[in-house]
């Protein structure tokens, strides 16, 4: 019996060097931690349970019969973030470069269908070279078998990728299957092909660094969420992130007790908005002030800056905020800010978390550059994403809300549950300058008429009074009492039932 132990004990302990001290040492050199040191930090201490250790690839191909490690480059199995579960894969950049074999893509599909079946989170540790070019097929179809599952599980459970090396080929579209990707500075990229591939067929130069590093993919390309100095860092971070994220879309958002009052009023919000309507302010100061303990993890905060996203909580419980922010093109929206903000918000919907919407938007952005890219098809991606969404839609007006821009920011008419408006908000087809111009275009030129009419205008419709009357707003609120009315907002929508027709999927407008 002892002799057998002796042998479990000793194949564990090779199983857990992976490709050996060289490369373990190789990897800590480049700044990079372990598969199983990321696993250890992302977990509560002692939870990790691991499956497939002893898995061995089965390739005869260019010698590799005789190159076989136990665990073939990815390690997998379940643990708990503050005693929640997750599944968990960490690829082992040690072995084979952490590529995809045939075996390995088994070990990553066991974990998916588990957390698919238990209704549990699954996050992917990234560090790796794609698919395990000796095995062929057989790894390209591992691919295909990790992607299915990712899709399949999109919208039941929440899926995360950090990646955390070089990833290429596979190792780059399977996260992007995911709901959020995160990268870490320096030491991770992520792209289809990589500098060498490029050159030849595009005879192209270019560094590791500016194909797809993280500052590329978190604020040019938007395929990241978020990029972080350093694995541990990153690896904290995810933690906070996962106490916001239901264990499934049948789980309801985690509950946690709050210490904040749900009425405390915030008297600061009633100067938020400066005089000078031109004048911009931070929406995030919004979000700090409302939220429990002034708590929020934003995403996607290098990009498209005149949108801000993340999750919070209200009395323990997460909720997502969307809000316009003036401080970046004055909140106008344009094809960045509302395709990050419907991705947001159908993440949202999927997992049953309610939405709060600041509104200070301007309108959408004109001009070519837009129209040439599409900003009709993206601003409809957002205006779909609030239409179809049935969680809870709460909705603040802090200053403007024009145009079309009014409609799509969670309005009543796009089933907004709860409209409020600050007494600052100015609800209209646009600002007073634009509208004069147009209305008394035969004016132009009399400047005393225009400034007379400008205020005419002004008066009649830059408030919050006109939707009101109308039942558009359901109430002109006073700002330091926002967290209280939201709150109470919230818990009266606990209850709310509202189903979207039968459908087989919808059309979004990708
Ligand atoms: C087998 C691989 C490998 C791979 C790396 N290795 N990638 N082995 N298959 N795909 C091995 C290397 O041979 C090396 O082994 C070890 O891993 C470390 O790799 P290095 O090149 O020394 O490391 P580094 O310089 O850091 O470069 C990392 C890298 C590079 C950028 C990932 O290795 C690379 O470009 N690899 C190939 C990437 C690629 O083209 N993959 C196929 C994509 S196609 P030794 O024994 O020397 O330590 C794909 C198809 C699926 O994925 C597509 C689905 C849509």
């Amino acid at each position: 019996m002892y002799k057998i132990l002796d042998e479990l004990a000793k194949r564990r302990e090779k199983a857990r060097l992976g490709g050996g001290q060289e490369r373990i040492d190789a990897q800590h050199k480049r700044g990079k931690l372990t598969a199983r040191e990321r696993i250890d930090l992302l977990l509560d201490a002692d939870s990790f349970e691991e499956y497939d250790m002893f898995v061995e690839h089965d390739c005869n191909e260019f010698g590799m019969g005789d190159k076989k490690i136990p665990g073939d480059g990815v390690v997998t199995g379940w643990g708990t973030v503050n005693g929640r579960p997750i599944y968990i894969f960490a690829k082992d950049f040690t072995v084979f470069g952490g590529s995809l074999s045939k075996a390995h893509s088994k070990k990553i599909n066991k974990v998916q269908d588990m957390a698919l079946r238990n209704g549990v989170p699954i996050i992917g540790i990234l560090d790796a070279g794609g698919a395990r070019i000796q095995e062929g097929v057989d790894a390209l179809g591992g691919y295909a078998e990790v992607f299915q599952r990712n899709v399949l599980a999109s919208g039941v459970i929440p899926q995360i990728t950090i990646i955390m090396g070089p990833c290429a080929g596979g190792d780059v579209y399977s996260p992007a299957l995911t709901d959020f990707i995160f990268m870490v500075r320096g030491t991770s990229y992520m792209f289809v092909t990589g500098p060498d591939v490029v050159k030849t067929v595009t005879n192209e130069e270019v560094t590791a660094e500016i194909l797809g590093g993280a500052k590329v993919h978190t604020t040019k390309s938007s395929v990241a969420d978020g990029a972080y100095d350093n694995d541990v860092e990153a690896l904290t971070d995810l933690r906070r992130l996962i106490d916001f994220l239901p264990l499934s879309n049948k789980a309801g958002v985690p509950v946690r007790k709050s210490h904040d009052a749900p009425t405390r009023m915030e008297m600061s919000l009633d100067t938020l908005v400066p005089q000078n309507p031109n004048l911009p302010y931070d929406i995030k100061e919004a979000i700090y002030k409302v939220a429990d303990e002034g708590e929020f993890f934003e995403i996607q905060k290098d990009f498209a800056g005149n949108i801000v996203v993340g999750f919070g909580r209200m009395e323990g419980r997460t909720v997502g905020f969307v809000a316009n922010q003036p401080m970046v093109l004055a909140g106008v929206l344009d094809s960045d800010s509302s395709r990050k903000a419907a991705r947001f918000i159908r993440f949202c919907d999927c997992f049953d978390i309610p939405i709060i919407t600041f509104v200070d938007v301007p309108g959408f952005l004109p001009g070519t550059a837009q129209e040439y890219g599409g900003l009709i098809k993206h601003g409809a991606k957002l205006l779909f994403a609030y239409a179809e969404a049935t969680v809870p839609k709460i909705t603040i007006i802090t200053r403007k809300a024009y145009g079309g821009a009014y409609d799509v920011m969670a309005s009543k008419h796009l089933r907004g549950d709860v409209n409020y408006a600050w007494p600052t908000a100015e609800i209209a087809v646009m600002g007073a300058k634009g509208a004069v111009e147009i209305i008394f275009r035969q004016s132009a030129g009399n400047e005393k008429e225009i400034e007379k009419q400008t205020k005419k205008y002004e008066a009649r419709f830059l408030n919050p009074f006109v939707a009101a009357e109308r039942g558009y707003i359901d109430d002109v609120i006073q700002p330091h009492n926002t967290r209280a009315r939201i709150t109470r907002a919230l818990t009266i929508l606990r209850g709310k039932q509202l189903e979207n027709p039968w459908k087989k999927h919808d059309n979004i407008p990708l």
